[in-house]
């Protein structure tokens, strides 16, 4: 059973300025939720229990979020705006919220093993709450939770098909299907130019891994943009066949791009009753 998910909140969100000057990014509400608690709440389906959540400077309003706030529920208990606050209640009380702090933005993957501290060594959920996923069905950390049930010793990379002139925003994997919707991954290439791409799957923000990744990353030196890319330390594992990619059935937004923002808010604005 995977219990802890990783949720790396620590970006400067620059395509979101001046918004993100002291907003994090991960704050920003689609209708009346900010998007980390969507992430929450889809691990919270998958069967997670611990959040734990890598910040950096400016991202108070994170742990502020995930905590009780007496004097703003003492206001609303008893009117008819409590049921408002109802989940996020439900939430503080049932899950626990762990934080650990990124001094310097050096990637996602530094990111990643900033938060070994409070992982352990055990398998766990990565989240990035900017890619914003919905389904009727089964969550995608569920499915993917379910894929590693089947096979405990490989990672899963979430991947949706993209246009191919879009793979230069995109962690590209080239692989070999061993089941619907499932590849074996033999190649990862983070951003690639179209024409050297190896496919137009492209990785979203849902990551099963195994706790071997945080030594690898540990080796992996800065790549692409000058960071420590998740990417360059999931091919080692893919070289060693141990990395599954996993065409997720459901929807994802990039709530990071203000396109996606203004897509996922519509897709769910017309979704509510
Ligand atoms: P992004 O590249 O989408 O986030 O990283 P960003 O850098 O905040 O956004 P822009 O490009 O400046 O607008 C994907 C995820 O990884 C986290 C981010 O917070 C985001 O959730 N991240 C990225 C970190 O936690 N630390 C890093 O050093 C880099």
């Amino acid at each position: 059973m995977i219990k802890k998910c990783l949720f790396p909140a620590a970006g400067y969100g620059t395509r979101f300025l001046p918004a993100t000057k002291s907003i994090p990014k991960e704050m920003l509400p689609v209708l009346t939720k900010p998007l980390l608690q969507y992430g929450v709440e889809e691990a919270i389906s998958a069967g997670m229990d611990t959040m734990a959540i890598v910040t950096g400077r400016g991202k108070r309003a994170i742990e502020d979020h995930f905590d009780r706030s007496y004097e703003l529920e003492h206001q609303i208990d008893g009117t008819s705006k409590e049921f408002l606050m109802d989940e996020i209640r439900g939430i503080v009380q049932d899950y626990t919220f762990s934080y650990t702090r990124q001094v310097e933005m050096k990637g996602l993957g530094h990111a990643i093993l900033t938060g070994q501290t409070l992982i352990g060594d055990e398998p766990f959920a990565v989240v990035l709450a900017d890619d914003l996923c919905d389904n009727d069905g089964d969550s995608v950390l569920t499915q993917m939770v379910q894929i590693h049930s089947k096979y405990p010793d490989c990672c899963v990379v979430a991947i949706e098909e993209i246009p191919s002139n879009d793979t230069d925003k995109y962690g590209v994997i080239a692989g070999e299907l061993i089941e619907d919707n499932l590849y074996k991954v033999n190649n990862m290439v983070e951003k690639p130019e179209p024409k050297d791409a190896p496919s137009n799957l492209a990785i979203i923000g849902r990551y099963i891994l195994l706790p071997e990744i945080f030594d690898i990353i540990k080796d992996t030196k800065p790549g692409k943009g000058g960071e420590i890319q998740i990417t360059d330390a999931l091919l080692i594992m893919a070289k060693k066949g141990k990395v599954l990619a996993y065409k997720f059935d459901g929807v994802r937004y990039d709530c990071g791009s203000i396109d996606g923002f203004v897509e996922a808010t519509n897709y769910f604005y017309n979704k509510k009753e």
